[in-house]
């Protein structure tokens, strides 16, 4: 098409023609395109509505249907043609709806009816949501927690230190440390789910702001869209894109959980820690030393985190003190939204695909863990068992430690009879408590590092409950 023939269908009140420069800075086209899909899905079921209340005949619902389709088709296809956009068409919206007035004038012109892009750009961004969280985000975190407890169920009895202040405190398994962010990817799907439940309302219909004096029914449009429900104020309806900010939230505190075990896969993979070795198609090499062998995907996960943090001061600051109702402002939420989804999907991929190329350093684990006093807390409770209150426990255990420093030695190499210048308490007894396998078996509490089946148990019935069942 060439660029001077595009006629504004808001052209009637302008004397002159828009200046290019304009065209350029105001259009959205280059990226809401991506909505493409959506936004015939919307028109679709609008211009069934709208014959359905007898607005529109029968055969222009039958035109306008069958143009949209083919519309569909070609923007599917466009993509092997190298097919681009004229920015002077300003956005998808337009886009479509001047297509389909080259096919169908007539018909073509009546599917704007009783609807603005006010709207239909909320309509889009809910259903693009909706399709993104339900099949793009959720079965990710599902497929990669269920990766982590196969890897946690070969690794119950494999121990590792569990640490405080980044210093080593108290032996745990391999299989609860994994586990834990098992748990934070499930409170990050819950929340994906809760907002899908505010998602999930129909704006069309709302119309620029006011709604209209069009017999129109909302209802049977939210019916054909699969809503649960529609908005109950046309202003808000237009004006929120809070359901946009709370994604971009949820998918931030997702990207904070990945850039926390990122780190963690970035230092054990060091020399330092040899906790863990990552296979080498999964790392990548120096350009200078010719030794190295890095962690850069778990690095880019940790990096990633930026750019959904600034996606969403950049959403919440577009958003801020903007007058009710639809501001031109608000079309600068689709861009950090986009990159929010692209990002997250991609971390979400390589990580299923990388998680199963990590091998663990039992050994290393095992030695580490038994290291530093870390059966310093067992010895308190084994004499708590013998009835001394836990503040005398500490202090005495804390004693012992001292003098274990002192002699460069570690607790169960004390004699009998050097414990018991510290407490007649304690026994021969104390030997079987003082190893990390004890101590990690014995710290059966709910939720405790020894009752890791159980956990597992609790998860994998979580997980195999339907989500959408709930
Ligand atoms: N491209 C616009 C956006 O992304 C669509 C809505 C425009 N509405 C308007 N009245 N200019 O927000």
């Amino acid at each position: 098409m060439k660029k001077d023939s595009i006629k504004k269908p808001w052209s009637g009140r302008f004397k002159e023609k828009t200046a290019k420069s304009v065209e350029e800075f105001t259009e959205s086209i280059s990226f809401d395109h991506e909505l493409f899909s959506y936004d015939i899905m919307g028109s679709v079921a609008h211009t069934e509505m709208l014959h359905e209340q007898s607005i529109i005949t029968e055969n222009e619902a039958f035109e306008i249907a069958a143009g949209l389709k083919e519309i569909l088709l070609e923007l599917d296809s466009r993509d092997s043609k190298n097919f681009e956009f004229d920015k002077a068409i300003e956005d998808i919206h337009m886009y479509i709806e001047a297509e389909l007035i080259k096919k169908y004038p007539d018909a073509g012109k009546k599917l704007h009816t009783a609807r603005s892009r006010n709207d239909q750009v909320a309509l889009d961004l809910r259903l693009y949501l909706m399709d993104v969280i339900e099949f793009g985000v959720i079965p990710r975190i599902i497929t990669f927690q269920k990766t982590l407890i196969e890897i946690a169920k070969t690794n119950i009895d494999t121990i590792m230190p569990g640490y405080t202040h980044m210093q080593r405190a108290q032996p745990v398994t391999l299989a609860h440390h994994l586990l834990a962010y098992v748990e934070m990817f499930e409170r990050d799907k819950e929340r994906y789910k809760d907002a899908l439940k505010r998602i999930d309302t129909l704006p069309l219909g709302a119309c620029a702001l006011a709604g209209t004096t069009l017999n129109i029914n909302r209802n049977t449009a939210a019916k054909r869209l699969d809503f649960s429900r529609i908005s109950g104020n046309s202003i808000d309806a237009v004006s929120d894109r809070d359901f946009v900010i709370e994604f971009i939230s949820n998918s931030s505190i997702l990207m904070m959980h990945m850039s926390r075990m990122a780190e963690e896969l970035v230092l054990w993979s060091t020399k330092e820690f040899s906790f863990i070795e990552i296979d080498d198609a999964y790392t990548t090499g120096s350009s200078i030393m010719p030794q190295k062998k890095n962690p850069d995907v778990a690095e880019l996960i940790r990096g990633k985190t930026g750019r959904v943090y600034g996606a969403l001061v950049s959403i919440l600051t577009t958003m801020k003190a903007l007058p009710l109702a639809y501001n031109r402002d608000m079309q600068e939420d689709k861009e950090p939204l986009f990159d929010v989804v692209k990002t997250i999907i991609k971390v979400l991929n390589i990580i299923n695909e990388m998680f199963p190329h990590i091998r663990f350093n039992n050994e290393r684990l095992r030695k580490t863990a038994a290291e530093g006093f870390s059966l310093a807390t067992d010895l308190a409770e084994y004499l708590v068992t013998k009835k001394m209150p836990f503040r005398e426990a500490h202090e005495i255990t804390g004693n012992i430690v001292k003098y274990c420093i002192g002699k460069s030695m570690d607790l169960h190499e004390l004699t009998i009879e050097e414990f018991k210048k510290f407490s007649d308490l304690i026994d021969n007894d104390i030997y079987s408590r003082l190893t990390v396998e004890a101590s990690v078996k014995g710290r059966k509490s709910f939720g405790g590092t020894g009752e890791v089946e159980e956990q597992i148990e609790r998860l994998r019935e979580k997980l195999d409950k339907n989500w959408t069942e709930e």
